[in-house]
């Protein structure tokens, strides 16, 4: 029997609220009813505050990396060449995405943990000898915890040619960060549901401006399931090309309920809250961070605990505390933990990590930590509320 509640903290998938859930308990509907075109109306349209922007979010019934792919072989030419920022495993997935078509990709790596160099980068982009036709990089890469300044880059992008596309993977941030197509940018940018945005796994969703509208239409690479036309066409007469995950879709209404309810800036600053309490928490408790402060994601929080403590952290907050969070991938396995701290989590849920946390390192260290990263969390809290 466990002494505690359930407490998922991976960086993906997150806790349902229990509003969500009881929607997408409602009987099933046929999804070529007028019940149904109301949904996807709804739930296109409530996503633009979300997405930044002011074009029906289209949604696909798949996982975030469809989306992914949606946005490359939508905007790509067989032949074109595009360049890819790889800082983390999921720039490692636009790479190898890439690497099932035609396209020449350019990469820009960035060391695993570090936020994007924009000199660097400026000088690398007017380095290359060809017609760049778009930039691909996340917000924030999973894997590290990084969040790149997307406002900066989409900027730099824009000032060095305007023709460059520029699409952005917003899995694991979007729901949690003030975004605006317009103002940052961004042609084409992407999300999944199942980290800020609090739904189950299944659902990806796809937001544009037009000049990205236009030349979905114009693009020549082969695609079937993934045309976006077909979805954006559908959504005009509040409908979807394929059966969708009609479930997931009234999920998307509740979900833009509660945070219209919570108002979305108010959504942004607990996502804030939480990050920054975690992390100085973290430091208090004489953990290194993977991510300077700077980089720091609102959504998940990378750190470097010492090589023995890595597997015995992880599964001692599981197994006594019940609490679920998630280690490294690629080279990082085994070397960093990673927390989240995104959709529906208040500050005190994360009090209880940091709390369970000092009582695993105490035990480990063999001299009491107890209170040090709570009292530090405390005083974060303090300056908020
Ligand atoms: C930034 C980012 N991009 C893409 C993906 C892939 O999404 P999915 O696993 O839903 O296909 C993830 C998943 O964690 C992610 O965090």
């Amino acid at each position: 029997m466990y002494q505690y509640d359930s407490l998922l903290l991976a960086p993906g998938p997150t806790t349902v609220p229990r509003q969500i859930l009881e929607s997408m308990n409602q009987p099933m509907t046929g999804h070529r009813t007028s019940e149904f075109s109301q949904i996807i109306h709804n739930a296109s349209r409530d996503l633009q505050t979300i997405f930044g922007t002011d074009h029906p979010v289209a949604i696909l019934t798949s996982s975030g990396t469809s989306a992914l792919e949606a946005a490359m072989v939508n905007i790509t030419n067989p032949d074109d060449h595009i360049v890819i920022i790889v800082s983390g495993a999921f720039g490692d997935r636009f790479r190898k995405i890439a690497s099932a078509y035609p396209f020449n990709a350019h990469i820009f790596e960035v060391e695993w943990g570090n936020g994007i160099d924009l000199e660097a980068f400026e000088t690398y982009l007017k380095s290359l000898k060809v017609d760049v036709t778009a930039v691909f990089t996340q917000f924030c890469e999973t894997s590290t915890s990084v969040k790149h300044p997307i406002h900066e880059l989409g900027r730099m992008v824009h000032q060095i040619n305007p023709d460059i596309y520029f699409v952005v993977d917003g899995v694991s941030i979007i729901g949690a960060v003030d975004v605006d197509m317009e103002r940052d940018n961004i042609d084409v940018l992407v999300a999944g549901s199942q980290k800020a945005i609090m739904l189950p796994p299944g659902a990806a969703f796809v937001a544009y401006n037009d000049r990205a509208k236009t030349r979905f239409g114009e693009v020549t690479t082969s695609r079937f399931y993934l045309d976006l036309n077909k979805y954006i066409t559908s959504l005009q007469d509040d409908s979807t090309p394929f059966t969708p995950a009609v479930s997931l879709i009234r999920g998307i209404q509740t979900y833009c309920d509660l945070i219209s309810e919570e108002q979305f800036e108010n959504t942004i600053k607990r996502h804030e809250l939480c990050r920054n309490a975690v992390r100085e928490s973290i430091k208090a408790l004489d953990i290194d961070l993977l991510v300077e402060d700077q980089f720091a994601s609102p959504t998940v929080t990378a750190f470097v605990p010492k090589k023995e403590e890595v597997k015995k952290i992880k599964d001692e907050l599981l197994n006594r505390f019940n609490i679920t969070i998630a280690g490294g991938q690629q080279h990082l396995k085994g070397t960093i933990l990673r927390v989240g701290h995104m959709g529906q989590v208040s500050p005190n849920d994360m009090l209880q990590f940091i709390s369970a946390l000092e009582i695993i390192l105490s035990d480990i260290r063999g001299e009491s930590v107890l209170g040090k990263g709570v009292s530090k969390f405390q005083e974060v809290v303090n300056q908020y509320v």
